[in-house]
This record gives structure tokens, C-alpha cells and sequence, in this order.
């Protein structure tokens, strides 16, 4: 039993919410979780929880918010070396493109992953998942897409399979080889889309590891028809399809994933009203990654308010990478997405929870604190879920449960700041 909890937040539903939907959330107040067999058995009053279970172990919030798991739905956690040089030259003014053309960019964690050993490559990639679950992520949407070779590619995700099997971070692996034109295939781009459609793609099918497909859809990457072939093959096969759409220029990804019925579009910063709106009569979800854009000194941010106006559901991640944002820590997502986005703490939890979840599938199972789902939770301390949003640069995760386990446990700073009443000061004071 998860009890003492100030406050337990939490979206409601086994779907997606949009427009108006995504702000309705639950609040509970003086309330507990009862876990059974990884599974969330009840949700309620303390006091009524206590009458109906006799539980073998207490996790005290002491005060704190409960909400459910972050589910970071768009990362690219397998990489070797890191690339703060290409920070550094954008710093001093070269641009994301500027940096890609002269080899840099994805193509040089490339060369590193091509460079490194499936045993070097676990090894960051376990000490990566550690920092999402310290962060309260338990379940990762993670990308293969710095090898683009069939041999790297595989390398890349049988990596992503032997962490999973040994850590508490859910991850649903999707494969990227469309991420870049390697520079062996420079020369003719479209024998590259030949060996991802004819070789690659059937690899990975036939190997089952990766249950989705993702094409970086741009112009100096996979253009419309390149893209289109791709996806086709990826659907044929039985991948759920997820694309990097309309993220440096408006070329229509958005609308390609609506043509394609693809699971989520993911950045958007250039998407238009009729790629808003194929979004929305298609059901895809937009996964938006609102520090990317302030990470590459890029002014175009994605229209986020307009894309929930006109129904779209919308998800909230780090985009987890090397390149174009190196951060795990989704509650600075979430409060991004309230300064630039207008996002309020409760729209900012549901894309990051249950809305995350549907983009993967998963939403009858995880993304909401529901008797029935599986138990993924993180205990805050902090009072509200106002909080989420509210405080800056603090990790104030201090428990997280995933299914069922307590898989982290920190010491509580006690009183919790800013707690009303006893302990705390109230909504004026300043401690
Ligand atoms: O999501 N847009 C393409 N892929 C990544 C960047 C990857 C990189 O620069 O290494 C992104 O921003
Ligand atoms: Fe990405």
C-alpha cells in the first residue's frame, strides 16, 4: 500500500484524452493505492483502503503527490560518445544543418556506435535507464538509428532487448534505420531506402525486435516518397509506425502520418492547420518535445495549444539524444511545456502519462493510477501536482514503483516545501 499521500494526481481512461480532456484530472486528497500481484488492486480513502486490505509492505509519501509513471514516448538512448563540441559551435552561432552537413549531427554517433561493442553500449545504456528511473520515467519509447548498417542496427536494438530483460524501465523499442543517409550511400541516397526496405526492415521483423518503425522525414534526409516506401514495407511487415514530422521544415510528415494511420508525429514545429487537422480526424498522436527547439537556438516551436484546440492528442517527451536535446528528466519536460506551451499541470501530466501510453500502445495497461492497470508509480515530494510544473531544476522524485516494485527509494526532505498547514508554510510564505 502507497499511503500518506497529500495529494495523488492522475489522469482516467484507457485512451488518449484531447481538447478539453487532457486537463480533466483526478485529485485525490488524504488518499492510498493498494498494490496486488503488480497491479493496482484500489485507489481511495486512506481509511477505506486500510478496512478492506491488510497490506504486507507501506510506502509512505509522507505528505507528498502520487502520480502515475512518466511514460517518455520518443528517445534515442543508444549512442556511445556525446556531442557537446556541436553545443558549443551552436552556442557561437552554427545551426543544427550547418553542423549535420560538415559530418556532424548523427553522423558522428554513428561512427561511435559502429565504433563501440554491444557490452560498451549496454553498459551506457543501463547507467541512461538508471537516470530515467531517477527521474520517475518507468517506461521508455527508445529508438535504434545511429548504426544504418542491417549489422549496427540490430547491434542497436538487441542492446535495447538485454537491458529491458534486466531493468525496471519498461522500453518499447522502434526501429530508425530512416534516420540519416549514412555517408557510404551518400553518393545515391536511394539505395540506402533499398537496403532499409528490402534488408533491414525484414531483419528486424523476422528478428522481433522492435515493434515499431520511424522515418525522419525531412528534406535532407527522406523525402515524401522515400518516406512513403518505407513506411508501406514497415506497415506490411506488421510495425506500428511513429515519424519524425514537420520537425525543421513544413514537408508535409504530419500528413503522411495521417495518410499512414502511423501510432504518433512526432515535433512538429512547422506543422500547418491541414496537417493539424489530418492529425486529429486520423487519431495520431502528437509527441512533442518542447526543449528541443530552445536546445538547437531553433525560434519555430510547435503550435501545442492549437493541436489541442482542434483535438489532437498530444504527448510530452524528452527526445532523449546526443544531438538535439541531452536531457532524461521529464518533469523539466513538463514544465517547459507550461512556460512556452501554456500547458496547465494537469494537461502537462496527462501527455506525459496516459496520452504517451496510447502513442505506445499501452494506455490499458499503464498511464493512470486505475484499479486494474499495473502499478507504475512515483511518489513527489512536493504538495500538488501544481508543483509539476511550478518548481524548476529540482528532482523531487522520491519513490517510484514499477509494477508492483519499489525499483527506487530516496531519503524524504522532510517537511515537504510549501505544504499548507502544519509543516509547511502556506500558498504566500517562502521556505
Ligand atoms: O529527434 N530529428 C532527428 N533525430 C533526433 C536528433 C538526433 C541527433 O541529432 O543525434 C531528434 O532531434
Ligand atoms: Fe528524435
Amino acid at each position: 500500500m502507497v499511503h500518506g499521500a497529500a495529494e495523488i494526481a492522475t489522469p482516467a481512461g484507457c485512451a488518449a484524452r484531447s481538447g478539453r480532456a487532457l486537463g480533466e484530472i483526478q485529485v485525490l486528497r488524504a488518499a492510498a493505492v493498494a498494490v496486488r500481484d503488480g497491479r493496482i488492486a484500489a485507489v481511495g480513502p486512506e481509511a477505506e483502503l486500510r478496512a478492506r486490505f491488510e497490506p504486507e509492505r507501506e510506502l509512505d509519501a509522507r505528505g507528498g503527490t502520487v502520480v502515475p509513471g512518466f511514460v517518455d514516448a520518443h528517445t534515442h538512448p543508444v549512442f556511445d560518445g556525446t556531442r557537446e563540441d556541436e553545443f558549443e559551435l551552436r552556442t557561437r552561432g552554427a545551426s543544427y544543418l550547418e553542423i549535420a552537413a560538415a559530418g556532424g549531427g548523427i553522423l558522428s554517433s554513428v561512427r561511435g556506435l559502429r565504433a563501440a561493442s554491444e557490452e560498451q553500449l549496454l553498459a551506457r545504456l543501463r547507467v541512461r535507464l538508471d537516470r530515467f528511473l531517477e527521474h520517475g520515467t518507468t517506461t521508455i519509447e527508445a529508438k535504434s538509428g545511429y548504426g544504418l548498417t542491417t549489422a549496427d542496427e540490430l547491434k542497436s536494438l538487441r542492446v535495447l532487448a538485454a537491458a529491458a530483460a534486466r531493468h525496471p524501465v519498461e522500453i518499447a523499442a522502434t526501429f530508425l534505420g530512416a534516420h540519416d543517409v549514412p555517408a557510404e550511400h551518400r553518393d545515391d541516397p536511394a539505395r540506402y531506402v533499398d537496403l532499409v526496405e528490402r534488408e533491414m526492415l525484414p531483419a528486424v521483423a523476422s528478428a522481433g525486435l522492435a515493434e515499431a518503425c520511424d522515418v525522419f522525414v525531412e528534406a535532407h534526409t527522406f523525402g515524401l516518397e522515400a518516406s512513403r516506401r518505407i513506411l508501406a514495407r514497415a506497415q506490411q511487415l506488421g510495425f506500428t509506425l511513429r515519424l519524425h514530422a514537420d520537425q525543421l521544415s513544413l514537408l508535409g510528415g504530419a500528413r503522411l502520418a495521417a495518410e499512414f494511420g502511423a501510432r504518433s508525429a512526432d515535433h512538429l514545429e512547422f506543422v500547418d492547420d491541414a496537417g493539424a487537422e489530418a492529425l486529429a480526424a486520423a487519431g495520431v498522436t502528437a509527441v512533442l518535445c518542447p526543449l528541443v527547439p530552445l536546445y538547437l537556438r531553433q525560434e519555430r516551436e510547435a503550435p501545442a495549444r492549437r493541436l489541442v484546440e482542434r483535438g489532437v492528442p498530444v504527448a510530452l517527451s524528452t527526445d532523449f539524444n546526443p544531438g538535439s536535446c541531452y536531457l532524461q528528466s521529464l518533469p523539466q519536460v513538463l514544465a517547459w511545456a507550461a512556460l512556452r506551451y501554456r500547458f496547465t499541470a494537469a494537461e502537462a501530466l496527462t501527455a506525459a502519462t496516459l496520452n504517451a501510453a496510447a502513442s505506445l500502445g499501452r494506455a490499458h495497461r499503464l498511464g493512470s493510477i486505475e484499479a486494474g492497470k499495473e502499478a507504475d508509480l512515483v511518489v513527489l515530494d512536493v504538495p500538488n501536482h501544481l508543483h509539476l510544473v511550478y518548481e524548476l531544476g529540482r528532482n523531487a522524485v522520491r519513490a517510484v514503483v514499477k509494477g508492483g516494485r519499489v525499483v527506487l527509494e530516496r531519503e524524504p526532505a522532510a517537511p515537504i516545501l510549501g505544504a499548507r498547514g502544519p509543516g509547511g508554510s502556506n500558498g504566500a510564505g517562502v521556505r
